[in-house]
């Protein structure tokens, strides 16, 4: 078929188009380029009309619903078979903006941007038992799963028992399928993110609340973004948390600052917090979020090793910690140093004298100092890049004081952090060691 009589071919199709529209009906079967090498279906074969239509084609792109969710741009018949709702248009008016919004246990999606909320949402969920979605990729360029918990609360960890203190005893979020390592949750993540990376071999990835009692009142509202392999917003290997803005904000998992009752940060976490370099930064900051100094300093938490001087430490809740008084929690930030400026990247001089010529790797304590038993918070500078931070707790909580029961003064709630990149104009250059 030559051009001029698909033109025309084009204009005669419009026309019907306008027919049908105007008599209240949707051009059904305007196909995405999914179905352009394949085989007729039923449907499309239930009208010359329809599969004249397939020489419309436009890519399944990122779209905003009239009520403002992030859909995806389908045909409307693609939209219902992917179990969507088509709100407001895209492609010119070709397609509709398809979002899934998944109100059940054992589902599966692989449209992109599917929501996936507690049955009842937005009531709250009280149901015990496992409540799972599985994933699919929506295409095969797809590298990461992003899961952005809009809203997230599940049962709190214990924290009645030195021994099992930062555990999720009676709700836990966990994934599988990916190949990063991802730390099982609960308690209050709502604004947090995650990345799940995938392996070659893998297909279905699972989404698995398991909740255990009915008298929680659990709510979820995830967002499930599945995240095309190569683009600047893919997160680099094994990076739980992925930012790329010049400043933000980070806080551990279940980050609840509160005097009572007392919230304990998550046992078993290890995970890389990454920060993208953006370009003309050569440098961090980091600070707390409140810059409140009482002793319970609502900000930075974490206990440190399991000896006599630094579980006295925390539980006086008078210092900082670093490096080796950080034996089984902290917080580890390449060579962190009180200098801004510094032209050290890798940990030269140890604690506990203090890095104020040097740096330390590991944080904790109940101020944030690079500079051990300091009695107040101070930004911390790192230089190294990339900019990763890492994170890691035990099964217990042995910052406390002897007798089992946690109370305020030992809660060790975790971190509260915010960054700032620092431009490269304002670092000396590194001239010498
Ligand atoms: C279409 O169907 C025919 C006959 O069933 C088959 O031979 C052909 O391979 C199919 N084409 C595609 C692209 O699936
Ligand atoms: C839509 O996506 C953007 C960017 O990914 C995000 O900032 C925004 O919160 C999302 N909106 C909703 C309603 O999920
Ligand atoms: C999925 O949607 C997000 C935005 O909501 C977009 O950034 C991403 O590119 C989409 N993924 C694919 C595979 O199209």
């Amino acid at each position: 078929m030559d051009r001029s009589i698909i033109v025309m071919f084009s204009i005669m199709l419009l026309g019907c188009c306008c027919v049908q529209v105007a008599f209240g009906q949707q051009p059904k079967s305007i196909h995405n380029k999914n179905h352009m090498s394949g085989n007729s279906t039923d449907a499309d074969r239930s009208s010359k009309f329809i599969s004249l239509f397939s020489i419309v084609r436009f890519p399944n792109s990122p779209c905003t619903t009239s009520t403002g969710l992030n859909g995806t741009c389908f045909t409307s018949s693609e939209c219902s078979s992917n179990g969507g709702t088509a709100s407001g248009s895209c492609a010119s008016g070709f397609g509709v903006c398809c979002v899934v919004t998944i109100q059940t246990c054992g589902s599966t999606t692989s449209l992109n941007s599917t929501y996936w909320q507690n049955p009842g949402y937005t009531n709250s969920y009280t149901t015990a038992g496992q409540c799972s979605l599985y994933v699919t990729k929506s295409s095969s360029d797809v590298c990461q799963l992003r899961l952005d918990f809009i809203g997230f609360t599940l049962a709190n960890p214990d924290s009645n028992a030195k021994v099992s203190a930062g555990q999720c005893l009676v709700d836990v979020f966990t994934v599988t399928g990916q190949s990063n390592s991802v730390p099982a949750i609960c308690g209050s993540n709502a604004n947090q993110h995650i990345y799940m990376d995938m392996t070659p071999g893998t297909q279905t990835f699972s989404l698995n609340m398991i909740l255990t009692g009915t008298t929680t009142s659990r709510l979820w509202n995830i967002r499930i973004s599945q995240i095309p392999c190569g683009t600047s917003y893919t997160a680099p290997d094994n990076c739980l948390q992925y930012f790329t803005e010049p400043t933000g904000t980070l806080t551990s998992f279940n980050y609840q600052y509160a005097t009572t009752p007392v919230i304990q940060h998550l046992a078993y976490q290890d995970y890389n917090i990454c920060i993208r370099t953006n370009q003309g930064f050569c440098g961090i900051s980091y600070a707390p979020c409140s810059t409140t100094t009482t002793n319970s300093e609502p900000s930075f938490a974490i206990s440190g090793t399991d000896t006599a001087v630094a579980a006295a430490a925390f539980a006086a809740g008078t210092t900082s910690l670093v490096d080796a008084e950080c034996g089984n929690d902290w917080l580890q930030i390449p060579c962190a140093t009180d200098q801004i400026n510094s032209v050290y990247t890798s940990a030269s001089v140890a604690a506990p004298t203090g890095p104020t010529v040097g740096c330390v790797n590991k944080l904790c304590g109940v101020f944030f100092s690079a500079i051990t038993a300091a009695a107040a918070n101070a930004p911390v500078y790192s230089y190294t890049k990339p900019f990763n931070l890492y994170f890691h707790t035990d099964a217990s909580e042995y910052g406390m004081a002897s007798a089992d029961a946690i109370s305020t003064s030992t809660e060790s709630f975790g971190f509260c952090l915010t960054y700032t990149q620092q431009a490269c104009s304002s670092t000396l250059s590194k001239t010498s060691g």
